[in-house]
């Protein structure tokens, strides 16, 4: 089996102020993250020679790979957070406020709901395609340093969780999710670095 580690980037200067999308640096937090990150990686991965480190094009995971030496560095466009649209750069109270029908439309179909000039969770869904097919023809390990929206639909297409349940599945920050993928199928692990 071989190990596949999904975790989101450090905590961003936007994830402190409640900002979403954008392209921020990260929080002291996040750069302590970073650290902690690469001396799992290279521990957990020590005799992986092969191994890759996939990140987005994003600063905020190319800074939380920058840490991490020894393994080839793969930015993919494809791991992008989901696209807000003209809502980028708002935060949640303030697209309530002053698009609260945008605001309920999310809230009754997260999964269906495209931002205006941006994406639904079913077009980030559907954007992975190449990566997840790259994914399962990797014979190595792979961490893959993302963002929350794309982790989920990675982590329901490993997991196996329905389609539906996406939007609301659980991925922390500061959390690498381990998955093991075996002829007896998926196993997995969480290990919390820090909160
Ligand atoms: O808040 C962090 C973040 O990654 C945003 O950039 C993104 O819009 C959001 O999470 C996705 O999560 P949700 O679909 O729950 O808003």
């Amino acid at each position: 089996p071989r190990p596949i580690l999904l975790t989101r980037h450090g905590e961003s200067r936007d994830n402190v102020r409640g900002r979403i999308g954008g392209d921020a640096v990260l929080s002291e937090a996040g750069e302590l993250y970073a650290k902690k990150l690469a001396n799992f990686v290279e521990k957990r991965l020590k005799s992986e020679r092969t191994a890759s480190i996939w990140t987005s094009t994003l600063q905020r995971t190319i800074l939380t790979a920058s840490p991490i030496v020894g393994f080839p560095k793969i930015q993919w466009r494809a791991l992008e957070e989901i696209n807000v649209g003209v809502c980028d750069g708002m935060t949640c109270e303030e697209i309530k406020k002053n698009m609260p029908d945008e605001y309920v439309s999310r809230k009754k179909d997260k999964l269906r709901y495209r931002y205006p000039r941006g994406e639904s969770y079913l077009d980030v869904i559907q954007r992975l395609e190449p990566v997840i097919i790259e994914l399962e023809r990797q014979r190595a390990p792979v961490v893959v340093i993302s963002h929350q929206a794309v982790l989920r639909a990675l982590y329901a297409y490993f997991a196996d969780r329905p389609l539906k349940e996406i939007p609301d599945i659980e991925v922390p920050l500061h959390t690498i999710i381990e998955i093991q993928m075996g002829v007896t199928g998926v196993q997995e692990k969480r290990y919390k670095l820090m909160d």
